[in-house]
């Protein structure tokens, strides 16, 4: 029997190489996104930081639009990642989905230096489709929507042409199924209207039907093969529970929509339709916390792959948290009239999409990098003590639940004071924005936002070297071993 183990590139299919190209991508636009925040923080403490050369608008728009498209691009490789193996054959198209990558990386890149050297002028047909849709988070430019569209086709065909010539599993049919509707979702985004709430109507379909419909069922699947993968868990569980949820949050998530509809000029029964089935929304959230603890506990947290397991429990209560909690605290239109648009979206916003999706993607990267060492140890006694992912798990949350906190507090602040005292007028929001514990609560936040920066730059130095100097095999948990016992 051969002793030297495979590393690097070696010990990958096609899929998982290319793969390793997405994951590659999504870290650098994870650095940019912070970056970007960074920037765009500090211009809330001192506003003439860059005006001119970097505006506010700018650094915000790079900030949300580089997480959007790092979470794709982790999302991409992660079912790239998982494919092969679920299906039991290689990829169909691997050539088509190199060119698929290629494309979408040229394509983001000059996206990004457009919106830099274009900061302001006048909003025409022309700049719709050259330089900026104006839509927020989906703010790339028409040329670069169609070309995304192409890119998700191929991806999809690879997807579901893979799992037809291979084997399908319950993991695999729910995953192509959403994929429809994520990438049906995106179109909705293209539509245009000069009516702004037609257009805000049909932009909601995006933004609001990805993250707490279709984004959630793909980290469903992505969940309930790492939980495999890191635990060893049984395949009959994990896809009982994938359907139970995916069930419970296409039910309360697709009405749920109704809660961005309460004030932008739709019919009144949104408040109605929207704060009935958006408070539902946490209920499959807390299922998945349930599912994961359940597991874990199942098999006593036993891990050959620590951070990644680390990272999925994280994802299972940052999800619970950030997205069901703090959600459910301003969804219903009673609440909503108050805090809608404040520092509180942005307390949300920040917990829901950390909690959710970069944690879920951070699992998948240790899992990769995993394989990518020789399939080592990952799990107890690591060289070190593990001392770096650890360190980074720490800082990250830490981080990022400080900002939250931070922003709660300015949020509250301008409730009471923007809202309630001064009756949501333009002075009243000036005051607001003056008021001592609002310029705490920024300031706290950026704080916390250099802490969040450490955390990120120890995440990547761990990823180059975790388990480089590791010799045992990883022991994994195989399925068949499971049912066997
Ligand atoms: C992972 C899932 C979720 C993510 C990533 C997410 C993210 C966000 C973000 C970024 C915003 C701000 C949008 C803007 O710029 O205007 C927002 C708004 C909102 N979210 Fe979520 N959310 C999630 C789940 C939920 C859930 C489950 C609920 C309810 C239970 C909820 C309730 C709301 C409400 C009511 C608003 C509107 C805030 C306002 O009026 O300003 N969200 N969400
Ligand atoms: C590392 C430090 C970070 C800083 C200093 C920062 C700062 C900011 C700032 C200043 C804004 C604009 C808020 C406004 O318009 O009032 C913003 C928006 C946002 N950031 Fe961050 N951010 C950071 C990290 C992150 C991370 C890690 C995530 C998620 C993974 C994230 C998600 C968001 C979202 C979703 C919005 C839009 C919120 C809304 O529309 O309400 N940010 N951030
Ligand atoms: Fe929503």
């Amino acid at each position: 029997m051969s002793t030297a183990k495979l590393t690097g590139s070696a010990a990958l299919g096609g899929g998982q190489r290319l793969a390793i190209k997405y994951f590659v991508v999504a870290i650098v636009l994870f650095g940019a996104q912070i970056l970007f925040g960074l920037l765009a923080g500090f211009q809330y403490l001192q506003p003439d930081f860059l005006y001119g050369v970097v505006d506010f608008s700018v650094n915000r728009m790079v900030h949300i639009n580089a997480m959007v498209v790092w979470m794709l691009f982790g999302f991409i490789g992660s079912i790239y990642w998982l494919i092969e193996e679920e299906s039991g054959t290689e990829v169909v198209g691997l050539a088509l989905g190199n060119l698929g990558f290629w494309l979408f990386t040229i394509a983001v890149a000059i996206v990004v230096v457009v919106y830099l050297v274009i900061q302001t002028g006048p909003g025409t047909i022309e700049s719709i489709w050259f330089i900026n849709e104006g839509r927020e988070y989906i703010e790339a430019p028409r040329w670069a929507d169609v070309g995304i569209v192409v890119c998700v086709l191929i991806f999809f065909y690879n997807v579901a042409a893979t799992f037809m010539k291979g084997r399908w599993t319950g993991i695999g049919g729910v995953l192509v199924l959403d994929l429809v509707a994520v990438a049906g979702m995106y179109l909705a985004g293209m539509f245009y209207s000069p009516n702004l709430s037609m257009d805000q109507f049909w932009w909601w379909w995006v933004i609001h039907l990805w993250v707490e419909a279709t984004w959630e069922v793909l980290v469903g699947c992505i969940m309930a093969w790492g939980l495999i993968k890191t635990l060893g868990a049984r395949r009959q569980v994990v896809t009982t529970w994938l359907y139970i949820e995916v069930a419970l949050m296409l039910g309360s998530g697709i009405l749920g929509l109704g809660h961005h509809y309460f004030w932008i000029g739709t019919p009144e029964y949104w408040l109605t339709v929207g704060g009935f089935f958006s408070a539902l929304e946490p209920v499959p959230l807390v299922a998945m916390v349930v599912h994961a603890v359940y597991d874990s506990g199942v098999h006593r947290f036993k891990s050959p792959n620590h951070p990644a397991l680390a990272w999925l429990i994280a994802h299972a209560f940052g999800n619970f948290f950030g997205a069901g909690v703090w959600g459910f605290m301003h969804t219903l239109p009673q609440v909503n009239i108050y805090t809608h648009g404040t520092q509180w979206s942005a307390s949300h916003g920040h917990f829901a999409f950390f909690g959710a999706y970069a944690t879920m993607n951070i699992a998948v990267f240790y899992l990769a990098a995993q394989k990518w060492r020789g399939n080592v140890n990952f799990g107890g006694g690591l060289v070190d003590n593990g001392w770096k992912w650890k360190w980074s798990l720490g800082l990250l949350n830490g981080g990022v639940l400080g900002m939250v906190m931070a922003l709660l507090v300015s949020g509250y602040d301008q409730v009471f004071i923007e809202r309630a005292l001064e009756g949501a007028t333009w002075a009243g929001f000036f005051k607001a924005q003056y008021s001592v514990w609002y310029l705490q609560g920024m300031w706290w936040r950026q704080l916390f936002g250099y802490m969040t920066a450490a955390g990120f730059f120890l995440l990547v130095w761990d990823l180059m070297t975790i388990g480089v100097r590791e010799t045992r095999p990883a022991a994994f948990h195989t399925e068949v071993a499971e049912h066997a016992a």
